[in-house]
């Protein structure tokens, strides 16, 4: 069964925004999915009409099979979390925490021992009697994550949760919050416009973009395997490379680049002459010495990332490819003479 499951939701605003265009969405009991995509895609919308704060202006929605499209957000039975996690300042974090069960009229010594067990849930036990104010930025976000936790829902909504946090933190928040996702088995639905969270984070990953889906898949599949431009570029660093088909036998195809030939996969049927596109992720190409690949090219420009650099190579006839190399080694230098190998596999016709 399902614990969240989308059909056909459209959500409009006005007679012109359609924020959110027929999409489909399963997410199954236990499962972590993410909704990735870039600003006003439709992430936050789709998540506020899962919790009831939005109305799909068609379609239908249900929690674990049943139809809740009319049902009001506190009967709804989830945990949200969003971005600003707007702990009370006034009140301690027994009760910002226990605010949902007092609200569900459980009783006092119940709700001490269900904040205890939340506390202890999200790794922050004994912290009780203080103010929010009195915790850092990530262990507020941590309470806040206890408050969805402890009245034991259905589904997790998670809003970009990470994303008023410094980098480091959010780094350990990710694995934290997937861990605790993990040992609750709690279907989880977030939300992030940050690739390298939706890839480390996520059972499944959904990339939107104008209120529809583009692809979806586990990270790995999705990240490897691009059925779009979009997809691709979204992800990662990747070059588009446009050429003539030679020849195509068996998903294998020749495709020609200027005056070089790259050999290419292809998952649908091309014909000779036609153009097409080549996608190839920077990682994928080697940048060798000369002699010791096979498509000559030169160092265009440097970027140096730290553990990595970035490099422009150009291949003559106006081509460029961005590549990304390891620097365990020296980085190479601008006018350097490279050149390229490229596993058929790591070029896929789109
Ligand atoms: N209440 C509203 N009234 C009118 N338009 C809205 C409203 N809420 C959202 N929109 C529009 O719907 C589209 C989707 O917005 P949404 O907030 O879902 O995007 P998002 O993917 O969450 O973006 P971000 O990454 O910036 O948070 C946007 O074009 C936005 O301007
Ligand atoms: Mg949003």
């Amino acid at each position: 069964m399902n614990a969240v499951e989308l059909r056909q939701v459209t959500k409009r605003f006005g007679q012109s925004v359609v924020a959110v265009d027929a999409i489909d969405l399963d997410v199954p009991q236990g499962s972590f999915v993410t909704l990735l995509g870039p600003s006003g895609c439709g992430k936050t919308t789709t998540l506020r009409m899962i919790a009831g704060l939005e109305t799909p202006s068609s379609g239908e929605i249900r929690i674990k099979d049943k139809r809740i499209n009319e049902l009001p957000i506190h009967k709804r039975n989830l945990g949200i979390v969003f971005q600003n996690y707007a702990l009370f300042p006034h009140k301690t974090v027994a009760a910002n925490v226990g605010f949902g069960l007092k609200y569900r009229n459980v009783a006092p010594d119940e709700i001490g021992r269900r904040v205890a067990r939340a506390l202890d849930m999200v790794r922050l036990p004994g912290v009780e009697e203080r103010y929010p104010t009195q915790l850092s930025g990530g262990q507020q976000q941590r309470i806040a994550l206890a408050r969805a936790l402890v009245i034991e829902p259905d589904v997790l909504l998670l809003d970009e949760p990470l994303s008023a946090l410094d980098a480091n933190l959010r780094e350990e928040m990710r694995v934290e919050i997937k861990n605790i996702q993990h040992r609750v088995g709690i279907a989880t639905v977030f939300v992030t416009h940050d690739q390298g969270e939706a890839l480390a984070m996520s059972d499944h990953v959904v990339v939107m973009n104008k209120g529809h889906i583009e692809q979806e898949g586990p990270p790995a599949e999705v990240y490897e395997r691009p059925q779009s431009a979009f997809v691709a570029s979204f992800l990662g660093n990747a070059n588009f490379l446009s050429g003539q088909v030679r020849s195509c036998v068996d998903g294998h195809a020749q495709v020609a680049l200027g005056n070089h030939v790259l050999n290419a996969t292809t998952e649908r049927p091309v014909q000779v002459g036609e153009t097409v596109t080549v996608v190839i992720r920077a990682e994928k190409i080697d940048l060798l010495p000369p002699g010791q690949g096979w498509l000559p090219g030169s160092v265009a420009d440097v970027d140096y990332l730290g553990a990595l650099a970035r490099y422009q190579i150009a291949l003559g006839d106006g081509i460029k490819v961005l590549g990304l190399a390891s620097l365990k080694d020296k980085p190479l230098a601008v006018g350097e003479p490279v050149e390229l190998r490229i596993d058929p596999r790591h070029c896929r016709v789109l």
